[in-house]
């Protein structure tokens, strides 16, 4: 039936692809003309209103409008390791070509046991691998929020958290940071009574701030007191000297309710494609093995991701120059009075620009005419229109991005 509706659209429209259709009027074998009602009145009621999230790291548009090539351009808005993935990993992937023409491993097993060996104190049943990680916020939403539930979150923080919550058709709460862009515990805790779920994001995208230990603390446990799941983001908490003792890893076994986030996209590099994990109890892990669609990383992403986790070498390359550029970009970024800013906590520097009398939008397209694309912030939640976000990159990037920053902030 299904067969002959299509070769029945078709023949009337020889030469339109089937979205093309000019109206909606199609002839049904055995049936005859009828008008098909509009899509939007088939889509749930609530994804009819659903809109991307706009992102940082648009280099095609950017390319686009700007008339430089994809390469041409530097992208100081997309916060990832400046070195890329190491050529162990590279060579690694070469390597999983053969692989290709086989389904991958549905449930990731070595790489999930190479994630639990590199931490220790936790087994492969502790975590769940995600397409990015953005696919673990969008399960864990899907898996827990039932009708009627609400999850709390900050603002401003990564805009994934809401669509992935808003996707289920529940509701949103926001608690907006303080002016120092803090979270206050006593609040977040208060407003976080009669939610299912909480999102922290430590640091936070896209202020580069941490979060106090125990303010974390006090927030999981009021959580746990009331049976609320703690969703826990540390995707930037590699590029942190002292992530050992800032992550919450170690306290899943104290906190059933908690699942910390981690990705290979940024530290490691990897991406273009797609690795993120989620370590929590066995019980959170279970569910989500049983939720999440099958086959979600490929054979590539696997055999990469395992390598990667282990190249400590690569690991403290990174760290090093992210250490050295963070300071050298500190204090030259520090030179321009019209900047308002705090040492970064992350590997991205969150900039209030008011006070140069430009918008982030107009400063981002003078220095897109220059080649550098910056992080516009004026979509996040309980921002206005005048911050920015830039990733902190290799020596000579960043002596490009201070020459170009400066010439936009005073052109001729
Ligand atoms: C805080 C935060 N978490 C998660 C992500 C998404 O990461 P992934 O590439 O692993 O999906 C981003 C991307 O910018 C982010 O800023």
């Amino acid at each position: 039936m299904c067969f002959g509706v299509k070769v029945m659209v078709w023949m009337e429209y020889p030469t339109k692809p089937l979205y093309d259709l000019p109206k909606r009027e199609i002839l049904i074998q055995g049936i005859g003309t009828r008008l098909m009602k509009p899509i939007g009145s088939l889509t749930k009621d609530t994804l009819n209103a659903l809109k991307p999230c706009q992102h940082g790291a648009e280099i095609h548009g950017a390319a686009k409008q700007s008339g430089f090539k994809l390469q041409e351009i530097l992208d100081f808005s997309s916060n990832v390791n400046p070195l890329g993935p190491s050529k162990k990993v590279l060579n690694a992937i070469q390597e999983a070509f053969v692989e290709i023409a086989a389904y991958p491993d549905s449930t990731s097993e070595m790489l999930r046991y190479t994630i639990a060996q590199h931490f220790g104190g936790i087994t492969k049943d502790n975590l769940i691998i995600g397409n990015g990680s953005t696919e673990l916020m969008y399960l864990f939403a899907e898996t827990f929020l039932k009708r009627g539930e609400k999850a709390l979150m900050a603002a401003p923080t990564f805009g994934e958290y809401e669509r992935a919550v808003r996707k289920t058709g529940e509701s949103v709460k926001f608690v907006r940071l303080d002016k120092g862009f803090q979270l206050d515990a006593e609040i977040f805790k208060r407003e976080m009574i009669g939610c299912k779920l909480v999102f922290l994001c430590n640091p936070n995208n896209p202020t580069s701030k941490l979060i106090s230990q125990d303010i974390l603390t006090s927030i999981l446990d009021a959580a746990l007191a009331q049976d609320i799941l703690v969703f826990l983001d540390e995707d930037f908490l590699e590029f942190v000297e002292d992530e050992k003792n800032r992550s919450m890893i170690p306290q899943i076994s104290k906190y059933p309710n908690l699942f910390v986030l981690r990705s290979f996209t940024k530290i490691f590099g990897l991406t273009g494609l797609r690795v993120g994990y989620g370590i929590t109890s066995k019980e959170i892990a279970e569910v989500l093995h049983a939720s999440k669609i099958p086959w979600n990383i490929n054979c590539l992403a696997q055999a990469a991701a395992t390598v990667a986790i282990n190249d400590i070498t690569h690991l403290q390359l990174t760290a090093q120059l992210i250490k050295e550029e963070k300071a050298w970009l500190q204090t030259e970024l520090s030179s321009i009075e019209t900047f308002c800013f705090t040492p970064p906590d992350a590997n991205f520097f969150f900039i209030d620009i008011e006070k140069t009398g430009l918008t982030a939008n107009a400063l981002k397209h003078r220095m897109l005419k220059q080649g550098i694309l910056i992080r516009d912030c004026s979509n996040f939640v309980g921002l206005n229109e005048f911050y920015i976000r830039i990733a902190i990159k290799t020596r000579n990037e960043n002596i490009r991005l201070i020459k170009v920053l400066k010439n936009a902030l005073n052109p001729g």
